[in-house]
């Protein structure tokens, strides 16, 4: 049967897998509360469209840190993607760059920077887990910015792995014809099977807890790319963020893998837009997967979204095919959305395009 919207892949990803796989893809941090609320915070953001206006023309492109993309809908970093299709991450880059956006690629992914740049061309993120041994960060920065990364998104909702409780019931571990490629020479590419989860043990032994602000100014100390602060929730550390260089920040909650109940990111996304003062752009993941749901986002004044698990699971059931997919339909829904509401390009999208559950009086 025609698959006809992005969540319908999941369903056949998990025919697929090997439960350990699908689990690890598709869990979220202990009750699971904020995973089930990143999707359900959305329905309560309703519309307010605005009728008879000329919507034959719809430009959906947008610039990304001076990048010119096709529309505000991007790949976030989701690790080890060759354990739902042997193409893994080049499948994933080859499908956002012939979408013109771009893909953000793991610390912890199966293919290396290296490898992924020889795809061909396309507008590449790479996202840093900061390691406890900062020669480890340095060389792998430079490689990054070697290969021609455009930006470091740095994540800092990380300096412990949530816990995953499916991950620790099934020992998840990188299945051993893997390996975390962008560590394969420096002995740190395999996951050694713990008591728990594999994942869990090799964070606890190899990821600086101690990571902090003036982290973020060091990373500026040893490259020139743009950096991105993922993981920020409160107008706090919006501020913090800018303060510490950052050149934009996104809204995330990992997925809802790490802290749970944390509020869904479209609920926190506007505490930090209004912090941020237009001075950085504000991005967010977590739960997008309806065009409504793009517009929604940059409603309430995001510059982009990215998306995470419609990834993994749609390369699961067509590789490539499968990601072109989703990008295809978001890119299609968001379209139409655009038209319902009477909105022409992105900067016509305004707050009055929407309504949320907590404008109203209670
Ligand atoms: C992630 N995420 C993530 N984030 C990160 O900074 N580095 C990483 O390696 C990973 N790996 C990863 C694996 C898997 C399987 C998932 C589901 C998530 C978090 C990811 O970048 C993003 O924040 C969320 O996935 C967005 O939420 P949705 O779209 O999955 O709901």
């Amino acid at each position: 049967m025609e698959i006809t919207n992005v969540t319908e892949y999941e369903a056949i990803a998990k025919q697929k897998l090997p439960k350990m796989v699908y689990d690890y893809y598709a869990s979220g941090a202990e009750d699971q509360w904020t995973l089930a609320e990143n999707r359900n915070a959305f329905t309560k953001i309703l519309f307010r469209p605005r009728i008879l206006i000329d919507v034959s023309n719809i430009d959906m492109t947008t610039t990304v840190l001076g990048f010119k993309l096709s529309m505000p809908i991007m790949i976030a970093p989701t690790a080890m993607q060759k354990m739902a299709h042997p193409e893994g991450e080049y499948a994933t880059a080859r499908a956002a760059s012939a979408a013109g956006t771009i893909m953000t690629l793991s610390s912890w992914a199966t293919s290396s920077v290296e490898e992924v740049a020889s795809t061909g061309p396309g507008i590449r993120f790479f996202q840093l887990y900061v390691y406890k041994d900062r020669h480890v960060v340095a060389q792998l920065v430079r490689r990054a910015e070697r290969a021609g990364f455009k930006a470091i998104a740095l994540t800092v909702d990380t300096p412990r792995l949530g816990r995953r409780e499916a991950d620790i019931k099934n020992r998840f571990t990188l299945p051993p014809f893997l390996t975390l490629k962008n560590f394969e020479g420096l002995d740190l590419g395999k996951m050694d099977e713990a008591s728990d989860s594999g994942l869990a043990s090799y964070v606890a032994g190899q990821i600086d807890r101690s990571l902090s602000w003036k982290d973020v100014k060091w990373l500026q100390t040893i490259t020139q790319l743009p950096i991105l602060v993922k993981g920020v929730l409160t107008a706090e550390d919006a501020r913090l963020s800018i303060q510490a260089g950052a050149a934009g920040i996104i809204v995330s909650n990992h997925g809802a893998r790490q802290l749970d109940y944390v509020p869904a990111t479209i609920m926190a996304l506007e505490e930090v837009v209004k912090a941020a003062q237009g001075r950085v752009p504000v991005f967010l993941d977590g739960g997008v997967r309806r065009g409504t749901d793009v517009f929604k986002a940059l409603a309430l004044g995001a510059s982009g979204i990215f998306i995470g698990r419609p990834v993994v699971f749609s390369l699961a059931a067509e590789g490539e095919a499968g990601v072109r997919k989703v990008l295809k339909m978001l890119r299609e829904e968001f379209e139409l959305t655009m038209a319902l509401s009477g909105c022409r390009s992105l900067k016509e999208i305004t707050r009055d395009h929407i309504v949320t559950e907590w404008d109203l009086p209670h």
